[in-house]
């Protein structure tokens, strides 16, 4: 029964997903007035764009065969960039943070694209910092579709990346940790982020490691950094692709890869070392989360959801000289890209999102489970209708489920059908929402607490 659902979740988020942490020290007054924060420092941030160059081929049956197996909004991915573009350069942010998946496999094309569009923030004055995500380096599924079948397209090298996003964080930061693509930089004066690489990229052979983990050596030099930015009265935060720790119970269960090994561990100790906060991705959910140490210091987990995945969001940040950190959400609402038969933007992603799951669960069930189609129906009956307002509540965040729909959840925990009891367990992780609030939020630098 375990092996049985770890299966189906795997399978789950592999096709719907296939997809910065102020590392506050508890500055002293004496120190924070060494380096004033005179004003608001904004800062947005959005992640997983996994933008795809349409130039790579947009048409073709091999192009529409990706497309059927992954739920993500790809052929929509310029379009949806070039908007959010175009928002930035208007709110004019001091800072912009991307914590990976940059492009959709690692493509240099897609690469170099990105960073172009980078350059237009950069022009206006803007900073942008980013790290790579489990599908941006060495990936072998880096294909263009021109045709029938995919065919390869050059994928970049740890180096490449480097080089493409060298004034994106990797060119001059304050420091590299040793063998590694994490850095230290300094955006904005009295404020330091660590950029995290925590990918397995080095495990890629037939396909991209999903997993991540904080490498020891990495671990260290964080921890170093920390207490070198409270000695200096400077304010560090941090960012990664992964989770710092699970967004709802059982999630590294069921979802292991989208959390970082060892996570419960390396989170205590990245709390206790005085990180507060962390910028995350992955998942593609706008989801907050806060680790609590026995020493009773408090690391928040702020993951945003993916700009390729309903409800398309992003963040908007402001922090206080007071070291407030007041963040807001907000979701792509018009894109260039045809609409079809949708009237709105959000409603072509989240019709998008849900066609996509009712299709996929009847196919795993057909597939990976060997029902036939008629008995794959049937328990889709059952359960689509019940999973798909769960998974898009997880997503948009602050996921409020009705009273009906939790005492569905506890009449089919009772089934004695395995099946039927597993999508039961899954739905009921999907419906509670973990403390604190996940899209519009009040954080307290100084005390650690949500104001
Ligand atoms: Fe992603």
């Amino acid at each position: 029964m375990k092996n049985f659902t770890k299966q189906i979740f795997r399978t789950l988020i592999f096709v719907l997903l296939i997809s910065s942490v102020f590392v506050f020290n508890s500055c002293e007054k004496d120190d924070s007035t060494n380096n004033p924060t005179p004003t608001n420092i904004k800062i947005a941030v959005f992640s997983d764009p996994h933008l795809y160059d349409p130039a790579l081929g947009t048409s073709g049956d091999a192009f529409q065969v990706y497309l059927a197996q992954d739920r993500k909004l790809i052929a929509e991915s310029d379009a949806i960039l070039q908007a959010l573009i175009a928002k930035l350069l208007v709110e004019k942010p001091n800072l912009v943070l991307v914590p990976g998946d940059l492009t959709k496999d690692g493509e240099k094309q897609s690469h170099q694209k990105f960073a172009n569009y980078l350059a237009q923030l950069k022009a206006a004055g803007i900073k942008v910092l980013v790290i790579p995500g489990n599908h941006d380096l060495n990936n072998p599924h880096s294909y263009l579709y021109s045709g029938a079948t995919p065919a390869p397209t050059p994928a970049v090298t740890p180096d490449e990346f480097k080089t493409i996003y060298k004034d994106f964080g990797y060119g001059s930061p304050i420091e590299f940790a040793p063998n590694s693509l994490s850095y230290l930089a300094e955006p904005v004066e009295g404020l330091w982020i660590l950029g995290l690489d925590v990918t397995k990229h080095d495990n890629n052979a037939t396909s991209p490691e999903t997993a991540g983990v904080i490498k020891s050596t990495d671990l260290e030099w964080i921890k170093t950094k920390v207490s070198l930015a409270k000695s200096k009265g400077k304010t560090i935060m941090a960012m990664m692709h992964h989770g710092a720790t699970e967004h709802f119970t059982g999630q590294s269960q069921f979802f292991g890869d989208y959390v970082i090994d060892d996570f419960a561990n390396v989170s205590t100790q990245l709390a206790d070392a005085g990180l507060k906060i962390v910028f995350t991705g992955h998942f593609h959910a706008q989801d907050i989360v806060k680790t609590t140490t026995a020493g009773n210091n408090t690391l928040y987990d702020i993951e945003t959801g993916s700009l390729v995945t309903y409800p398309v969001p992003y963040r908007m940040l402001e922090l206080t000289p007071e070291k407030k950190l007041n963040i807001k959400s907000y979701r792509i609402e018009q894109t260039s890209y045809p609409l079809g038969s949708y009237s709105t933007f959000q409603t072509y992603a989240k019709g998008y999102l849900e066609g996509g799951l009712d299709e996929l669960i009847i196919g795993i069930l057909m597939y990976k489970f060997g029902l036939t189609q008629e008995q794959a129906i049937a328990y889709g009956t059952q359960v689509v209708p019940l999973m798909i307002p769960a998974v898009v509540a997880h997503y948009e965040g602050d996921e409020k489920p009705t009273a009906e729909q939790l005492a569905t959840v506890q009449q089919l925990m009772k089934s004695t059908d395995p099946l039927i009891k597993m999508f039961a367990n899954i739905l009921g992780s999907y419906w509670v929402d973990l403390p604190p609030a996940d899209n519009n939020i009040i954080i307290n630098l100084n005390t650690g607490i949500v104001e």
